[in-house]
């Protein structure tokens, strides 16, 4: 009877398995799939656990990081998702370019932005929501889209000295702000070397450059002087993915695509072209909320 028992056991154990394991891209995720991540919450077509996204560029993976659950994408952090506006936050990372006062060069410190993962990934950096900031008293810095659409962008900060610079002003005195291009999915920043901190390394010794939410930034004098635009999240800031179901070009082919493969499940849902790039979101028609990838996802108010 015991073994009898433990065979049932074993089997519910398979079956739910089985549940979570299902492939990728099935057409509805199971019930048993994890839809938080600490405190993110997790919508479908994002997943955590196998078998649990839409495709495989909406899985992340559910890390505990500093004694909490958190979401990443490869390095970049989830801060949060919005079916609504087919967006997601995640923390980037700053690039400073610092004068060393013992070896008397420059060096650069933290890690190239953006993530990297092809033209055919669901995310975009957004050239709404997103800027590219440089900032420091003698800082000259590109972003490229290298391997993309050949586009490279500047910026340029400058400063006499501390009197010049303005709290919570970023047009060029010690902080400037430039917007990018539709398209982009990764990029590269270089800093000009001849235009350098060896002269000013006493009150501005490092300059930083990053893509990131516009309305995050504030600027602050304190940037040029001591390490606290860097310091405040271990390097790290928020910027503003476009994401989409990217494999197929628009809501029209979608919908003539009879292999099922057609997201937008739900009962008053529509489809809606991305805004940038290639592909197609999912929305919920007037009066209905929810979530228009799930059948019956979408609820008007009568519903709850
Ligand atoms: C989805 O619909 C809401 C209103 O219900 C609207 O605010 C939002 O902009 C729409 N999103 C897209 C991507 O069209
Ligand atoms: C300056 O360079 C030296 C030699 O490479 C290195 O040991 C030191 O950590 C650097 N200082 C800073 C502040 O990065
Ligand atoms: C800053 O530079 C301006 C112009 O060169 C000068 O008049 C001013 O005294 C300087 N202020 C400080 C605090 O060095
Ligand atoms: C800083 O720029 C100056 C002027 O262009 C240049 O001569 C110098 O080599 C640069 N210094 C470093 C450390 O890059
Ligand atoms: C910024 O912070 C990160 C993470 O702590 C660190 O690795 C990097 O060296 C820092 N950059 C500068 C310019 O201090
Ligand atoms: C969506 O994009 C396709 C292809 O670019 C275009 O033909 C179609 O008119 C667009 N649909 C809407 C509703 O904008
Ligand atoms: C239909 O969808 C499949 C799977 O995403 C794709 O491979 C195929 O190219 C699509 N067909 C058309 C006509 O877009």
């Amino acid at each position: 009877r015991r073994n009898m028992q433990a065979l049932l056991q074993l089997g519910l154990c398979l079956i739910l398995l089985a549940a979570q394991y299902a492939p990728a891209g099935s057409a509805v995720p199971s019930s048993h799939c994890r839809r938080q991540c600490g405190n993110v919450e997790i919508p479908y077509p994002f997943g955590i656990d196998p078998g649990c996204s839409l495709r495989d560029g909406f899985h992340l993976d559910c890390k505990v990081h500093d004694g909490i659950e958190r979401p990443f994408r490869s390095a970049f952090e989830v801060l949060d998702i919005s079916l609504k506006q087919g967006t997601t936050r995640v923390l980037n990372f700053i690039v400073g370019y610092c004068y060393n006062t013992s070896t008397g060069s420059m060096e650069y410190f933290g890690r190239y932005g953006g993530l990297n993962e092809g033209v055919s990934s669901p995310y975009r950096l957004s050239d709404v929501q997103n800027r590219f900031m440089v900032i420091g008293c003698n800082a000259l810095a590109s972003i490229s889209d290298r391997d993309g659409t050949g586009y490279e962008g500047y910026g340029a900060a400058a400063c006499r000295n501390q009197s010049d610079l303005v709290d919570g002003s970023c047009s060029g005195i010690g902080c400037s702000q430039t917007t990018i291009p539709k398209r982009m999915y990764f990029y590269a920043t270089t800093f000009f070397s001849t235009v350098n901190n060896s002269q000013i390394w006493k009150f501005n010794r490092c300059s930083y450059a990053v893509l990131m939410e516009t309305a995050s930034f504030r600027f602050s004098t304190k940037y040029i002087t001591t390490n606290k635009f860097n310091g405040t999240n271990d390097g790290r800031v928020p910027v503003v993915l476009d994401w989409a179901v990217r494999d197929i070009k628009s809501c029209d082919v979608a919908k003539q695509n009879k292999t099922g493969t057609y997201a937008c499940l739900s009962s008053n849902s529509k489809c809606v072209n991305s805004s940038n790039d290639q592909g197609y979101t999912c929305n919920c028609t007037n009066g209905y909320e929810g979530n228009p990838y799930l059948p019956g996802g979408c609820k008007g108010s009568t519903d709850y």
